[in-house]
Formats: C-alpha cells, structure tokens, sequence
C-alpha cells in the first residue's frame, strides 16, 4: 500500500516517523476523513475548508494551499485501483524535544495520508438498522476541531460494542437531567425524527461539524422533508420515530434499538429510506459531473 509522509509517495512498511513526533507523545494535530467515489474525492473542498478550521483551532500553519492539497489528495488516490476509497489525512504540530509548550522556532508539521477501500454498510444492516446505547459525552469543549486527540471517543466507542451496540449516542449532562442534550456519536452525527420533523443539532462546538451531516440536510431540504436544527434533549430520544446516524464512512444508517428498547416501531423508517435513497442518487449524480 502506497502511502503519503512528508513529501514523499511511499510503501507503508517503509513509512516513519520519530518517536518524538507530538502526535505520537502528545496527541498533538488535528485530521480529516474523506470518502472517495468513483475515484473522485468527495466533498473535498468541505473538508478542506473543515481542515483549515481544525488547524486554526489548534494553531498549526497549513502547510498546503487548497490546490497542492488537491493534488496530493488525488495522486495518492490514483495509487489504489478501489473505485471508493477513504482518505485518512493527518497533520501534527511536528517533531521536538518533549515540551507541552509549542516548539520555539516552530518546526516543520508532519504530514501524513493513507487510502484504504470504503466498505459500504452490509445490505443487512440497512435492513434491520443497528443498535446504540447512550453515555456520557465527557470530551473537552471543541469537539468542532477533529483533532488525533481521541481517548474518549476510543472508551465511549469501546463501551458500544462492549454492549453489542454499533454506535454510542453522546448526552451533555445538565445540573437537571431533563436538559441534557444530545451532541453526536462516538465517530458519527446524530439525527431525530419526529412527527415527520427533521431534527438536528446545531453545529457549534460541542459537535464536528459534519459534512455528510450537511448533505442530510441538504437533501431533505430539496425533498421538501420539514428540518428543524435545534437542541435535541435526551429524553426526545426515547419517543424518536426514527433515529440516524451519519459519517463519511458510513454514510446514512438507521439505529433501530436504543438502550435496548425499540426506537419507533423497532424497523428503519421512511424518512431514513428517502435520505438512504437520496444519498446513494446523489453521490453518484455529482460523481458523474466533470
Ligand atoms: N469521523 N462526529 C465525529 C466525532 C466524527 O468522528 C465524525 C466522523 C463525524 C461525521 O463527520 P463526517 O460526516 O464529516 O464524516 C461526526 C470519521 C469518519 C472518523 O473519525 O473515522
């Protein structure tokens, strides 16, 4: 496998870093998921622009123009022969002697990016939707800078599939339980439906900003689907019609269980199959586009 370090397209065996990377010690940078169609980077200047954001938010200079990102996204794309593809793209703050403090001067960032074959979520799983629990979100208070930092996502994943489940939905707790509110997922956006409504949370920074949670609404804008972005609270979970969840990599699924019980009828509902349908139209539709 053909990977990208630093200026250099090489094999991943052949691929370093050194140890006083501070992303290795520090869990100091910030990354990008992509997902790849036909070949072709989708969204990508979304998560160009998501990128910038991140890297302001933990001031590291981008060490790329949009252009030279665009390039080196695409050569290493052209080295895999899968049709769909994910890019995973990471920026640390560089190498230096052990100091939390930024290094004085800065040094170099490094660089580095993989492209591995996008699965698709099994037909089975569309079927019958997956389960989630929730739990605590107990991140930090930029959780709209995708940084490498991801201790907690890592736990609050593990104790999803611990209990059997796919995903864990993330509650802020508030001094009265009845005004804790939803953010996310462990590694996906959150989405209700109830009575027919679209309901979102808003992007601030208590959630990554998320692009396929973008093209969600988006297209059920255009599909006349009513939205309403707004706090969600915990216990509008429990009587959701519908409950999905959204990433790049998995696209849109629907969570059928929660905490063990059903959610609506227990079956992936309408509003789901539309969104599912539209998506599926719609990222080959712009694929397709010169
Ligand atoms: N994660 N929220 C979190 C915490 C995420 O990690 C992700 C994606 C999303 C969805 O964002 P998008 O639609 O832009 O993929 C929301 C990626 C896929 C990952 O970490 O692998």
């Amino acid at each position: 496998m053909t990977v990208y370090l630093n200026g250099q397209f090489l094999p991943l065996e052949e691929a370093r870093i050194p140890v006083l990377d501070r992303g290795f010690i520090f869990g100091d940078g910030v990354y990008e998921v992509i997902p790849v169609y036909s070949k072709r980077a989708f969204r990508l200047h979304e998560h160009l622009v998501r990128l910038q954001h991140s890297l302001d938010g933990v001031r590291i200079d981008n060490p790329h123009s949009v252009g030279e990102w665009a390039a080196l996204i695409n050569t290493l794309i052209s080295h895999h022969q899968h049709e769909d593809q994910y890019v995973y793209l990471h920026i640390t703050r560089g190498v230096a002697k052990r100091d939390h403090a930024f290094p004085q001067p800065a040094v170099a960032p490094t660089v580095f990016m993989m492209s591995n074959p996008l699965t698709h979520p099994a037909a089975e799983l569309l079927q019958s939707g997956v389960s989630a629990i929730t739990a605590v979100d107990n991140r930090w208070l930029r959780c709209d800078i995708k940084s490498i930092s991801l201790l907690p996502n890592v736990l609050l994943r593990q104790q999803a599939v611990d209990a059997g489940c796919a995903e864990v939905i993330l509650v802020r707790v508030e001094n009265n339980d009845s005004d804790s509110f939803i953010t996310e997922g462990s590694a996906s956006n959150i989405f209700l439906v109830r009575d027919g409504i679209l309901l979102a949370p808003p992007k601030d920074n208590l959630m990554l900003p998320g692009i396929t949670y973008d093209v969600i609404l988006e297209l059920a804008a255009a599909a006349g689907i009513p939205c309403s972005v707004r706090r969600i609270l915990k216990q509008e979970l429990y009587s959701a019609d519908e409950i999905l969840l959204t990433s790049s990599t998995r696209e849109v699924m629907p969570i059928t269980m929660l905490d063990g019980k059903p959610v609506g009828n227990g079956r992936p509902g309408p509003l789901f199959r539309q969104l599912h349908d539209r998506y599926q139209h719609f990222k080959r539709e712009v694929m397709r586009k010169p």
